[in-house]
């Protein structure tokens, strides 16, 4: 089916935001530097200056933010259809987004959610559980004999593998594997580059060239893959046909296949990264969580105990993903004039809600600032239904929440029942914490690993 190109997409920003409180700072550069480095502190001081709905100049783009769970839900929901993600993300980072989900509105994106469909039922999930076991067992056996072992570039590495073998059903040590994942990260590094200009010699070039890398790959892989056998997403997605009985295009099976890895990916690396960090502080919960996990009588965690069925486990993957949610900010363009928060907001105007925000506001949450996985035991985050919202909501609620839950649940748990965490430095919490384009302590989490 062919959707044409909707007429709001031709518009440029409204940047006639007059009737909204708030100040952009620099010309420019607006609060860009002090927002990256304290987002928390930036829009708690401009909430507690103009209220839940202002106007601000962060990461470069003028924007209306309005902060808290109700406009979460507001623009989640979005029963006006009043709210564009394509808009909303297109600038920044559109180029590198092409064709995928979050690049789709309306009736146009539920179409393309149906490609997805068979990739994500509960069949196909439980294989990739056991896809991913040997990955990790494998990646992880490897860990703590070098005494200047960092989490982060080690879990992104494991995660990698993780994806050639359950997005693409790839031999992990091929050479092919390896350029593919160069491609990717290369792609990843070009979405930070300041100036965003694909000239040569730039970053933002680089991380264009891994992105054409990907297509040709993807695009040659897709058809190979029609009327084959396997368990892997590409696979899934290259048979998948509309109600009329068609293949969809390799060109759009491959860009959601790359959109795919792209949100996969950083997300859930900095998940369990966080997760490290606060579980090597807090020596009593990871012993807790070992202890429950091996009251399991297993080394491994099958498909039934994902989910909630490990209470410990669950709620310290939701309260890693309330302290640094992986998408901190969510970003729409509205398509017509609507009411947000008692102000009128005209076509094409840049808005942002803010799960880092939500999740630390005081008003709902008790010691917000602090790692306490017993809240959700508490209930705390049942008092609103978008005051836990790392997920987003509505339409474009992110398809692979229950992956990234299995994917988290499998690796943290190999990792406590194979070694004991602390870090490897004295000082190293409170760190620094770098909050974008997805969270890290900034030394890439030093960590001694001791083997059980
Ligand atoms: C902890 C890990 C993850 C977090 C916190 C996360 C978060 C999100 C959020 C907030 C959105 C919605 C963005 C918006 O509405 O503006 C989203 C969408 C999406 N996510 Fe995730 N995600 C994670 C992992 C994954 C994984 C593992 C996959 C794939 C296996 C995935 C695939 C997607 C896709 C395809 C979309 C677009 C959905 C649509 O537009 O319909 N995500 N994710």
């Amino acid at each position: 089916m062919e959707f044409t190109l909707p007429e709001y997409t031709r518009h440029k920003d409204n940047k006639r935001l007059d009737n909204i409180p708030g100040s952009y700072g620099l010309p420019v550069v607006g609060n860009t530097f002090r927002f990256v480095v304290q987002p928390f502190a930036v829009l708690d001081q401009n909430y507690r200056r103009y209220g839940p709905v202002f106007k601000a100049s962060l990461t470069f783009q003028k924007f209306v933010c309005a902060l808290g769970p109700d406009f979460i839900q507001q623009l989640m929901l979005d029963t006006s259809q009043s709210f564009s993600t394509r808009m909303g993300y297109e600038g920044p980072l559109g180029d590198f987004f092409a064709g995928g989900l979050l690049m789709r509105d309306f009736d146009e994106h539920k179409f393309h959610r149906r490609i997805m469909q068979t990739a994500f039922k509960t069949d196909a999930m439980r294989t990739y559980v056991e896809l991913m076991h040997p990955v990790i067992d494998r990646e992880m056996g490897r860990w703590g004999q070098d005494s200047g072992f960092h989490f982060y570039p080690n879990i992104k590495t494991l995660l990698l593998d993780v994806g050639a073998r359950v997005f693409l059903g790839m031999d992990l040590e091929g050479p092919e594997t390896r350029a593919l994942n160069q491609s990717f990260v290369d792609m990843n590094d070009g979405i930070l580059a300041l100036i965003r200009r694909d000239w040569p010699g730039l970053r933002y070039r680089k991380g264009m060239n891994g992105r054409r890398a990907l297509e040709k790959f993807f695009f040659e892989l897709v058809p190979q893959r029609r009327g084959a056998q396997g368990n892997d997403m590409a696979t899934y997605f290259a048979n998948e046909k509309s109600e009329d009985g068609e293949y969809y295009s390799d060109q759009v099976v491959g860009e959601h296949l790359i959109f795919l890895l792209l949100a996969a990916h950083d997300t859930t690396t900095s998940a369990l990264t966080m997760a490290a960090y606060y579980l090597a502080n807090d020596q009593q919960w990871q012993q807790r969580l070992r202890e429950g996990l091996q009251a399991l009588g297993r080394d491994h965690l099958e498909y039934g105990d994902l989910g909630g069925a490990i209470p410990d486990l669950d709620n310290c993957f939701k309260e890693v993903l309330r302290m640094n949610p992986p998408v901190p900010m969510l970003m729409r363009r509205t398509v017509k004039e609507v009411e947000v928060g008692g102000f009128q907001l005209q076509p094409h105007t840049m808005l942002q809600v803010s799960p880092l925000y939500t999740h630390r506001m005081e008003e709902w949450w008790s010691n917000p600032h602090q790692f306490d996985p017993d809240r959700f035991a508490r209930e705390e985050h049942k008092q609103h239904s978008f005051l836990w919202a790392p997920f987003g909501g509505g339409a474009h609620k992110c398809i692979g929440l229950h992956f990234a839950d299995m994917l988290f649940k499998t690796a943290l748990s190999r990792l406590l029942l194979s070694y004991r965490v602390s870090f490897a430095k004295p000082g190293q919490y409170p760190g620094r914490i770098q909050h974008f384009p997805f969270a890290k302590p900034m030394d890439n989490l030093p960590l001694k690993l001791e083997r059980l």
